[in-house]
């Protein structure tokens, strides 16, 4: 049977942390060990460049650590191909094709755009290129044929504007692309550390993939938990418990958790324990990545190499959809 094809990926700016992984990179480990799927990663430097234009050195350091962030989590390269965006030109002309099927109007309707606007702070000096990215993010996808996209629900509208996009292009031209569908993670977007808002390393709240034992374990000891548990005596608050959100995210013994949980509501835990489970969980979950970047780490040009190969793979296939695409618009001339 003819595998599905996956295709997701991260910009590289900075190094990968929980969010990232209850999003989108244990959804895309575990669909690349069932077997069904041919995964592809996209490392994509050029959308990365989209608000870094002035800062290509640092896209490029991140390149290197995002793929080790691959590496340890789990990701095989064996089977899932790791791939950068810019070293891949089909990408842009599909993307310049895809710019005549899609309206300004629609492109800042995009609600994932309008936010990271005004998040960054742009005001009125907003580059083509950063409004325009949906409309690259489309051809990410659909250069490949990419079916299935583990991503984080934030990226729920990138994934609406590229089935439209796709509409259109198939209607327009025939038939060439499968209409990608988002995968969403079952557990809840993750809050940061100090449980008010998404974790992102711009606000200074992230556990990174990459976080020492001890570092995680200061982490986790900062964290808010229930402000009126003043006593151990004290009956705590469950619900908006930062501590309690990571260990339904993070603790794979549900029941022990229920147990731990009506204790802790009815008093006589203290906030300390429950904190000592979470590192503990954590730990247990970051430990075996630990482990496996240690072994990719120390030899960078290894993983360099495996980014090139993968690019390599991607790249053929790229110029066969291409083809297909030059043929269905009737551009291929010569
Ligand atoms: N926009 C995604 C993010 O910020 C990264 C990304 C780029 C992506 N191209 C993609 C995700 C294609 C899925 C599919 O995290």
């Amino acid at each position: 049977m003819k595998k599905k094809v996956i295709l997701t990926g991260d910009r590289p700016t900075g190094p990968l942390h929980l969010g990232h992984y209850v999003g989108s990179l244990a959804n895309r480990v575990a669909l690349q060990n069932e077997g069904g799927y041919q995964p592809f990663i996209i490392i994509a430097d050029v959308q990365a460049l989209t608000d870094h234009a002035d800062r290509p050195e640092f896209v490029r350091e991140n390149i290197l650590q995002v793929t080790l962030d691959y590496l340890a989590a789990g990701l095989d390269p064996g089977i899932s191909t790791i791939f950068v965006q810019s070293m891949i030109p089909e990408i842009a002309e599909l993307t310049i094709y895809f710019m005549n099927l899609v309206t300004m109007n629609r492109l800042l309707r995009n609600p994932t755009v309008k936010a990271e606007i005004k998040e960054k702070g742009f005001g009125d000096k907003v580059a083509v290129g950063f409004v325009a990215y949906p409309i690259s993010q489309a051809a990410d996808i659909t250069f490949i044929k990419g079916e299935v996209v583990p991503v984080g629900a934030d990226q729920v509208p990138m994934l609406e504007q590229a089935r439209e996009i796709v509409r259109a292009f198939n209607k327009t031209y025939g038939e060439v692309f499968p209409e990608p569908r988002e995968l969403l993670s079952d557990i809840p977007r993750l809050p940061g550390i100090s449980g008010t808002s998404k974790m992102s390393k711009s606000l200074g709240n992230a556990i990174y993939l990459s976080d020492t034992a001890d570092v995680v374990q200061k982490k986790v000891m900062a964290m808010y938990t229930d402000p009126n548990h003043v006593r151990i005596e004290d009956p705590g608050q469950v619900e908006g418990n930062v501590v309690f959100t990571y260990l339904d995210a993070f603790d794979p013994d549900k029941s022990g958790l229920v147990e731990l949980k009506d204790k802790y509501a009815g008093g006589g835990v203290a906030d300390k324990l429950v904190k000592a489970r979470l590192v503990d969980v954590l730990n247990g979950l970051l430990e075996p990545m630990r482990q496996r970047r240690l072994v990719y780490a120390t030899d960078p040009a290894q993983v360099m190499a495996i980014v090139k190969s993968g690019t390599d793979s991607t790249r053929q296939r790229a110029t066969e959809v291409m083809d297909e695409v030059r043929r269905a618009m009737k551009i291929n001339y010569f």
